[in-house]
């Protein structure tokens, strides 16, 4: 049994990749930080669908956290059977308010750079040795980083960061060879989930006029997402690493 580890698996599109690799029959452990109940909404119902997955506390912005969540992970693997698992899907991110870069505060910079580049980069550090060779890294950056994207002003912190996610993906990805691990990112456009204070529930107004921006005429869901991440995950991408993948139905194409 194939067993994946997916930051965020509580809400949108990490949640997403859990559904999707367990309906694959890969055994999921989703990590939450505040939505303790969707987290377990989630298990159960991949258990319904006769799928394997738990759930497990994590602050990504928490290094100091991250021997005890490897404590924790080993334990499941354990029950499992398993001492090693085959795909960290980095995904757990936090979108940022729109603000100018003349009024961006150090602690908006750090909190950005603690969730979407330290913590990444440190836990992935920190379950590298767990990873199984041969198996694979996903991290979840963002459309905003490409170079493709016109940049929106107000969002310089976040877009920097999942910026450094793309450059760090091509770095892991050449340093983990060694052990066959390939290592890839997914760039989502816009997609419908709890980012921004669940933005797209509270104001649906927001929709129509991204929808037309995009050359497939909707915005993503956590499924479209979903499936390329399980797919970056799985054996069928197996001559694929050091990869950012956009995947936003054509966003201003
Ligand atoms: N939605 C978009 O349009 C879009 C576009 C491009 C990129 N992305 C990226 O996609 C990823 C997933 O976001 P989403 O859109 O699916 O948003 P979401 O529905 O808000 O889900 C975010 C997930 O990350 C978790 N999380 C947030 N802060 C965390 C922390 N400090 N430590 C651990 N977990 C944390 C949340 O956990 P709890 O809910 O349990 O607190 C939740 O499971 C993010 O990296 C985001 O930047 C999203």
């Amino acid at each position: 049994m194939q067993v994946a580890v997916i930051t965020g698996g509580s809400s949108g599109i990490g949640q997403g990749a859990a559904f999707e690799l367990a309906k694959r029959g890969t055994a999921v452990v989703l990590t939450y930080r505040g939505g303790r109940e969707r987290a377990l909404e989630t298990v159960r119902r991949i258990e319904k669908d006769g799928g394997t997955a738990t759930a497990l506390p994590l602050d990504v912005a928490r290094t100091d956290s991250f021997a005890a969540f490897r404590e924790a992970l080993t334990d499941v693997l354990r029950q499992w059977d398993r001492t090693t698992f085959d795909v960290l899907v980095s995904n757990a991110g936090v979108g940022q308010p729109p603000v100018m870069f003349e009024d961006t505060t150090e602690d908006l910079f750090d909190q950005m750079v603690d969730v979407h580049l330290k913590g990444p980069y440190f836990l992935t550090q920190a379950l590298v040795p767990l990873l199984e060779d041969n198996g694979a890294v996903v991290f979840t950056t963002s459309t905003s980083a490409l170079e493709s994207a016109r940049p929106t002003p107000g969002y310089s912190v976040y877009a920097s960061v999942k910026g450094a996610q793309v450059v760090l993906t091509r770095y892991l990805a050449k340093e983990l060879s060694v052990r066959g691990i390939r290592v890839n990112a997914v760039a989502p456009g816009v997609t419908r989930t709890r980012l921004g204070d669940d933005a797209f529930a509270q104001y649906p107004e927001l929709i129509p006029p991204i929808a037309e921006r995009t050359a497939l005429g909707r915005i993503g869901e956590a499924d479209d997402l979903g499936r390329v991440i399980a797919f970056l995950g799985s054996p069928d991408a197996a001559w694929i690493t050091a990869q950012t993948v956009e995947a936003s139905g054509g966003y201003e194409l």
